[in-house]
Parts: structure tokens; sequence; C-alpha cells
């Protein structure tokens, strides 16, 4: 009797079984199926040799096949089942976010950390350096009435020097005008004021602050900007003290080869009044665009405090006598730093505001 070609059936289905269990890989699982039980597999070409038997050792060999292709086709969708829960497993893993690691980690952590912007530091910078002169810093409001803002700065209602300020007006009526301050030399009237009900004179302080005039922003203007004020009342004060201060300031704010001078000028509160330039900080003072090739650049106002203002406080111009000064902290900022159009200043355009940090 010749040989079953089903003989090592039992063998050959251990065989196939143990080959898919060592299968590690869906990928893998894929590779193999088609050598498993597709059309070149051991299990089709049993198949074919079954046509050599008579038909009723067919039939029973037949089904003995057909058992053992059950039996490896259920351990290979057993496998893939396993193999495809592993998987997921695998990728719910690589996916956990841990928010205690986020936190933790400096790279990852989601917030820009802010810092004060340009005018806010230019402004502390101002302060340490008049603070390191001897200067105290005082503080205003940036609403005033009328009488700080302009009559007690000896500019009265009809005076045609208050179209040099052009004032948000806050409240026109009676008893008083309300403005929003068009510059910070208001607050001089309320140290003086203070100064005298306190019995406290001399004042040496600064006055740094936001103030308010109805200008169209354009590359040098805004229209709400910062000021400092400078006020020393002293005995024996005289134009010399005024100069010394401002070229000390001058050479300690922008640098030692930086240097003021005063020029005539003319301002309701003080008598002489001068404007303050200092040497243009773009071109080193040899001339340039910006300085229309003068080689200096306005900054601020000053002069000795006109008697008619130490009247207006109460304070006796016989034995006292004083100066005062004012001029753009967003200014300094844009000389300082070479910041070409003033806006940039308030716009908070995060590629200039990194610059200072
Ligand atoms: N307040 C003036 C302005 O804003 C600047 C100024 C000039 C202030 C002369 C002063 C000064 O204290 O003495 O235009």
């Amino acid at each position: 009797m010749p040989t079953s070609p089903l003989a090592d059936l039992a063998q050959q289905t251990a065989d196939l079984l143990s080959t898919i269990s060592a299968l590690s890989t869906l990928d893998a699982l894929r590779d193999a199926e088609a050598s498993l039980t597709g059309k070149r597999s051991i299990l089709a070409s049993l198949q074919k040799s079954l046509g050599t038997l008579d038909p009723e050792a067919r039939k029973a060999a037949g089904a003995q096949l057909q058992e053992a292709r059950r039996v490896v086709e259920a351990a290979l969708e057993e496998r893939r089942a396993l193999l495809r829960r592993d998987a997921r497993q695998l990728s719910l893993e690589a996916d956990r976010l841990d928010l205690g690691d986020v936190i933790a980690s400096d790279v990852r952590w989601p917030l820009a950390v802010g810092h004060p912007g340009l005018i806010a530091l230019t402004q502390r910078e101002l302060e340490d350096v008049f603070i390191g002169m001897g200067f105290t810093v005082a503080d205003g409001p940036e609403v005033e009435s009328d009488w700080y803002n302009f009559e007690a700065l000896n500019i009265p209602p009809a005076h045609p020097a208050r179209g040099l300020w052009d004032t948000f007006y806050v409240d026109l009526g009676e008893p008083e005008t309300v403005v929003l301050r068009t510059h910070t030399s208001p607050t001089q009237i309320h140290l003086m004021e203070r100064a005298v009900a306190t019995d406290s004179l001399p004042i040496h302080s600064v006055m740094p602050g936001r103030c308010f005039r109805r200008d169209t922003p354009d590359a040098s203007h805004l229209y709400s900007f910062h000021q400092i004020e400078g006020l020393v009342v002293d005995r024996g004060i005289s134009f010399g003290d005024l100069a010394g201060v401002i070229e000390t300031f001058t050479r300690a704010y922008f640098g030692p080869d930086i240097s003021s001078r005063l020029r005539p000028g003319y301002f309701p509160f003080t008598e002489p009044s001068a404007e303050f330039e200092v040497t243009c900080t773009i071109c080193r003072g040899a001339g340039c665009r910006t300085c229309s090739s003068s080689g200096w650049l306005e900054l601020g106002g000053c002069g000795m405090l006109d008697p008619a203002v130490l009247e207006a406080v109460g304070i006796d111009g016989d034995q006292w006598s004083g100066f005062a000064f004012g001029f753009g902290i967003d200014r300094c900022a844009q000389m300082r730093h070479e910041v070409s159009d003033m806006r940039a200043l308030i716009e908070n355009d995060v590629r200039f505001l990194g610059q200072f940090s």
C-alpha cells in the first residue's frame, strides 16, 4: 500500500504552528501569510497531492487536511489579534503626554516669559543716573487742572505760548478746566507747594511720567509719550549749576564721547531759558541726515526758575533760586538705541521687544 501524502501531516501542522507563534510583528505576519496558508503553502501542495488517491481515501484525507488548515488559520488569526493589541499598547505609551515633564522642562515651557519694555527700562536707567547725582524721584498726576498744567507755570489763559502744547481737554467747564498733562512740568508745582507746606526746602528731584498731546503719531511723535522733569530749588543756585547737571547727566547716560550744549530758547516758566542739545548719537558729531549735518540733536528744555513761578507757589525768591529741565524719555530710548521710528516703542511687536530683554 502506497504511503499516504498526509503521513507527516501532524508534524507539518506542528511546524506551522510553531512558526506562527514565533512571528513577532504584524509586518512579519503579513509577509509570512502567503507561505503559511496561501497557494504556495505546504497545505496547498498537500491538497493537490490528494488527487492521486482513490475517492474513498481522498474524502477521508480531505477532511483531515481541512481540519489541519482550520487549526493553522485559527492560530494565525489569534496571533494577529495579539500582535495588534501589543502594537496599540506601544503607540499609546509613545503618545503619552506627561504634564509633569512639560512643566519641568525649560525647553518645552509653553509660555514666553515677559520683561519690562524699552520705555520702562529707559525710565529706570534715567532715574538711576539722577539718583547717583543726589536727586530724589517724585511722581505726579496725569490729569491736571489748568492751574497746574499752565497758570502756575506762568502761562495765563490767553497767553500765546499755550499754542506750544496741543492739549487734550478733559473738561472745559466751571469751576476749572481739566486737561491731560501736556508735560511733566506741573509736577514741579506740586513739589514746590508740598515743600512750602511742610517747610522742607531745598528740593533736588526728578519726576518721570506719561504726558499727552494732540499729535498725529509719526516716526518722531506719539500722542502719549514720557518725559522726565528735573527741579532744583536751593540757596545760591546759578545757571552754571544747571549747565553742570545737564553735562554730567549727558555723559553718564549716553557715554563719555557724547556732550551737551545749551542754546537760547523760550519757555514761560524759566528765565533765562535754553534748549539743550547733545552730540548726535548716530554720527557722533560728524554730521549726518538725522542731525541735519549739525552734529547735534535737540533733547529738551531748561532754564532758571522764573520769579513768577516761585511767587505762584509762595517761595521767597530773595532767599531761594533754582533751575528746571525737562526732556523726553522715549526720545532718549530712540537716540540711545537708534530706533528709527518711535511708533516701534508702543506697537508691542515681540521681534522688537525681544531685543531689550
Ligand atoms: N515742559 C517743557 C515741554 O514739554 C520742557 C521744559 C522746558 C521743562 C524747560 C522744563 C524747563 O522744566 O525748564 O516742552
